[in-house]
C-alpha cells in the first residue's frame, strides 16, 4: 500500500484546521493505515522556526524570492522527514498547505517567476506531489474577516489588505481550474459540518485508487 498524501489550500479564514482535523477523525474510521497531519510551513522542530520568521513580524522582512526560498526549505524538511516515511508505512497523510500556496503567494500574486517556482520543486522535493488537492474556496474579505477574529499574532501575510487576497483566491481557483484531476474545489462559506460532508463526498470515490 502506497500511501495517499492530500493537501488542502486556500485563503485566509477558509477553515483548512478544521476541516483537516475533521477528515483526519473521518479517516481514522476509513483508511487501513494510520493518519498523519502535518501544516506548511511548518510540520518540523526546523520548518517551525522557518515558519516563525514568515508569518510574524515585518512584511518588508523578506522579499517574495526569499519567501519561496524559506518556504521550500521548509517543505523539504516536512517532506523528508514526515511525509516520506508515512507514505513509506502506507499512511494517509494530511497537509494543510503544500507547494500551490507557494505557487499563488509567492508566484502569482508575489511575482516570482512561476518557473523558478517549477524548478525549486524539481530540485528539492524529491519529486513528491499532492495525490489530491482540496481547495477550500472563499470571498477574500469574509475569509479576512474570520481570520482575524482568531487570537494570534501570524498576520505578517494576512495584513496584506484585499486586493492581495482576493488576488490569492482567484490564482487558486486560476489553479485547479487547470488541474481538475487532481483539485476538488469546495464552497468553504457554509458551516463547517456542511463543509465536511461535501469534502467527504467528493474523496470518497477517489480513495478508492490508493487503497
Ligand atoms: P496558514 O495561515 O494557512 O497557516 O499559512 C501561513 C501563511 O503562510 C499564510 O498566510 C500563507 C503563507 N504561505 C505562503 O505565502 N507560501 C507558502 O508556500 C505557504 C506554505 C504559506
Amino acid at each position: 500500500m502506497a500511501g495517499v498524501f492530500i493537501s488542502f489550500e486556500g485563503g485566509e479564514g477558509s477553515g483548512k484546521s478544521t476541516q483537516i482535523r475533521l477528515l483526519a477523525n473521518w479517516l481514522a474510521g476509513e483508511w487501513p493505515g494510520k493518519v498523519t497531519t502535518t501544516r506548511e510551513p511548518g510540520g518540523t522542530h526546523g520548518a517551525e522556526k522557518i515558519r516563525a520568521l514568515l508569518v510574524k513580524g515585518d512584511d518588508n522582512a523578506w522579499d517574495s524570492t526569499t519567501e519561496a526560498l524559506l518556504m521550500t526549505s521548509a517543505r523539504r524538511e516536512n517532506i523528508t522527514r514526515i511525509i516520506e516515511p508515512a507514505l513509506a508505512e502506507g499512511e494517509a497523510v494530511l497537509t494543510d498547505r503544500f507547494y500551490d500556496s507557494t505557487t499563488v503567494y509567492q508566484g502569482i500574486v508575489g511575482g516570482v517567476d512561476p518557473a523558478l517556482i517549477t524548478m525549486l520543486n524539481g530540485h528539492f522535493l524529491n519529486g513528491l506531489a499532492p495525490d489530491i488537492t482540496i481547495l477550500l474556496d472563499i470571498d477574500a474579505e469574509v475569509g479576512l474577516g474570520r481570520s482575524q477574529r482568531a487570537d494570534n499574532d501570524e498576520t505578517r501575510f494576512e495584513r496584506r489588505g484585499l486586493a492581495f487576497h482576493q488576488a490569492v483566491r482567484q490564482g487558486f481557483l486560476d489553479l485547479a481550474g487547470a488541474a481538475p484531476d487532481r483539485f476538488i474545489v469546495i464552497d468553504a462559506s457554509r458551516n463547517e459540518m456542511a463543509i465536511h460532508e461535501d469534502i467527504i463526498s467528493h474523496l470518497k470515490p477517489r480513495l478508492d485508487a490508493f487503497r
